[in-house]
């Protein structure tokens, strides 16, 4: 694997390929992130995967500092899983000089839910996978569905620059008791662990209830946070959106349940789309 620390080195190494497969992460990598390069692998002629803990997608309160950077293990596991370039650019390499120019993406889709509650969030987002598409090329891109209104922002974005670049979502993977993998997995205790769970089985029952012909969804989504609240979590959203664009869906429209939650000091998201029987 080659590794490429400049935006110069990393273009050399790539001049000789036409379809760069691009998996974009922040390193602290679990198997999720390895499926999603796995994925990628068949798609380009090159596997590139970036690590880049990108400040600007952290609120002054949120845990940029502590974020795991974990490079020798990160580095071991895109090895093994068949990533042919890591590009791993420092601040200074990316960020030259401050990122005043930025991308600030429809705020009907980027300032809900996510958005609503870690504002500017996706303007940071949106600007170091601009950056990054501009340095790497790619033809595709993988990006997990775990972060469902990141992958709805980005090709949202892709489309209206009409980037030349295939945006693919991939599914969330799951540990066996149905936890999301999440690199902020690492900060819960044993106890939390145990009852993160609770998560995406809160989801399940959403789509339960929305499977089994319940149309009240203010109400579905009322129990899952008075569920997840009497558990000691504080939540921040549990609703069904319309898959389309995350707005209230109306009857018989391809749904989404969408969670976010805290847990102790861990903040979890997750989400489940709801194939409703057609009757
Ligand atoms: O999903 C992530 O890990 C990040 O938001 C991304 C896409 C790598 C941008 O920093």
């Amino acid at each position: 694997m080659h590794i490429a620390h400049t935006i110069a080195e990393l273009r050399e190494h790539l001049a000789a390929f036409e379809r760069p497969a691009f998996v974009p992460t922040m390193g602290n990598l679990h198997e999720g992130h390895l499926a999603l390069v796995k994925q990628a692998r068949p798609l380009g002629d090159v596997t590139v995967a970036s690590i880049f803990v990108n400040r600007l997608q952290f609120l002054p309160h949120e845990d940029f500092d502590t974020y795991p950077r974990t490079w020798d293990s990160d580095c071991e596991k895109l090895r093994t899983a068949g990533c042919d370039v890591l590009f791993a650019p420092d601040e200074r390499a990316l960020y030259p000089e401050p990122q005043t120019c930025k991308v600030h993406p429809d705020p009907a889709l980027a300032d809900i839910l996510e958005g609503h509650f870690r504002p500017g969030f996706f303007v940071g987002v949106c600007t170091v996978v601009m950056k990054l598409f501009q340095c790497v090329q790619p033809r595709v891109a993988v990006f997990g569905k775990k972060d469902y209104q990141q992958l709805m922002v980005i090709r949202h974005m892709v489309r209206q620059f009409a980037l030349p670049i295939e945006i693919v979502g991939s599914e969330t993977f799951r540990a066996e008791d149905g936890l999301a993998l999440s690199s902020r997995n690492g900060y819960l205790s044993e106890t939390e662990r145990a009852e993160a769970v609770q998560l995406s089985q809160a989801l399940r029952a959403m789509a339960e209830a929305v499977q089994s012909g319940e149309r009240d969804l203010a109400a579905i989504e009322a129990r899952a946070m008075q569920a997840l609240t009497q558990r000691g979590w504080q939540p921040d959203y549990l609703v069904l959106r319309r898959r389309s664009d995350l707005q209230a869906p109306s009857a018989g429209e391809p749904i989404v349940a969408l969670a976010a939650a805290r847990l102790g000091g861990t903040r979890l998201i997750d989400n489940l789309e709801i194939d409703v029987p057609t009757s």
